[in-house]
């Protein structure tokens, strides 16, 4: 397994590894990808191997342009509207299968056998010139092993996936965005948002009017994972809306620890930098949401026993994270 800084050359490499059918993990504006080229029954079977993903739960197909996704999925008026407003960006799509004359051939492990597929066009440049490099739709979940927390550097990736990490992992820093795409369905008459991401539910109603968000259920068949209960799992317990820190425990941070008492530090602010992170001092969501994974990783490694995570208003971008830190609060 080799890390390697996204160059021209390094770009290039992974596109014929992921023409020949094998993995590669690259950086998208939201979270690390694991690719394969989604025409390819084989190479898409390895990425489920690969996370230990179970097999009923369908990939997101990564498009380099509209004219791309035009040959994976039918872009409906209302898809059409909201890839006008927010792609390139971190929004997924799931829609019909498309029927143009030159749709693709994608393989079935995809879509683990639906009816619908979900796309998405990335924001950053360097997976979008991935793909139209490999010349192929490119299926890419999250680079973690199945369940855990998404990766948000290339060190994150190796981390979680060990010896299972692809050949080669292109590294381009931390993700500009640092949580999931946005995924909301628009294959039914009242679109459904299956998973919150920064781009928000009102943004969307102000482009497609109104929306509903299915309860959650940790039912066997999920259309989305991020529907099950338990997910982005840490292995230590977090302890959420906390006002002090407990013995033992570590400190994920929002906005002022001014008056925030600590059993063994006397006050937050004293504690060791390894058991303290907060993730925007100055109470900025969008800032939070990018620091939220890698800080969450970080004390899962620390040799605290549980993480303290202090209340995140819960408006904007903070439905986002607090849908993360609730789905990985659950033991
Ligand atoms: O930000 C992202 O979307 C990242 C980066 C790499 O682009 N990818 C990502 O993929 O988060 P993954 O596999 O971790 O999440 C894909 C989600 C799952 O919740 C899956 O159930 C849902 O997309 N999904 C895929 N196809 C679907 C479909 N046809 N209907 C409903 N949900 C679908
Ligand atoms: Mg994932």
């Amino acid at each position: 397994m080799t890390i390697v800084q996204i160059n021209a050359d390094s770009l290039a490499k992974a596109a014929d590894i992921l023409k020949s059918g094998d993995l590669v993990a690259f950086p998208t504006e939201t979270v690390y990808g694991l690719g394969a080229d989604a025409t390819n029954d084989g190479a898409v079977q390895k990425i489920y191997q690969t996370k230990g993903r179970p097999s009923h739960n369908p990939l997101i197909v990564h498009v380099a342009d509209n004219a791309m996704a035009s040959r994976v999925a039918n872009l409906t008026d209302m898809a059409q509207k909201l890839m006008a407003a927010f792609w390139p960006g971190p929004l997924a799509l799931v829609l019909p299968h498309s029927t143009a004359k030159d749709a693709y051939s994608l393989s079935p492990t995809v879509t683990a056998g639906l009816k619908t597929i979900a796309i998405r066009c990335p924001a950053a440049v360097h997976a979008r010139d991935l793909i139209t490099q490999a010349g192929v739709p490119i299926a890419a979940p999250s680079a973690n092993a199945s369940g855990q927390t998404s990766p948000t550097n290339a060190i994150h990736v190796t981390k979680s996936l060990g010896d299972k990490a692809p050949a080669l992992i292109l590294a381009g820093g931390a993700c500009d965005v640092g949580l999931e795409s946005t995924i909301i369905d628009v294959s039914t008459e009242t679109p459904r948002l299956l998973r919150h991401g920064v781009i928000t539910k009102e943004q969307i109603e102000h482009v497609i009017g109104p929306i509903t968000v299915p309860s959650i259920q940790n039912d066997v068949k999920p259309t989305a994972p991020g529907q099950l209960t338990k997910h982005y799992a840490t292995k230590k317990s977090l302890r959420l809306n906390a006002v002090d820190v407990k013995d033992g425990e570590a400190l994920l941070a929002f906005g002022s620890v001014t008056y925030m008492g600590s059993t063994l530090y006397g006050f937050a602010k004293n504690m060791p930098s390894h058991l303290f992170k907060n993730l925007s001092p100055e109470g900025d969501l969008t800032e939070a949401a990018v620091h939220l994974f890698d800080y969450m990783h970080a004390l899962d490694h620390s040799d605290a026993q549980a993480i303290a995570v202090m209340a995140i208003p819960n408006e904007g971008i903070g439905v986002a994270i607090n849908d993360r830190l609730t789905r990985a609060a659950v033991k």
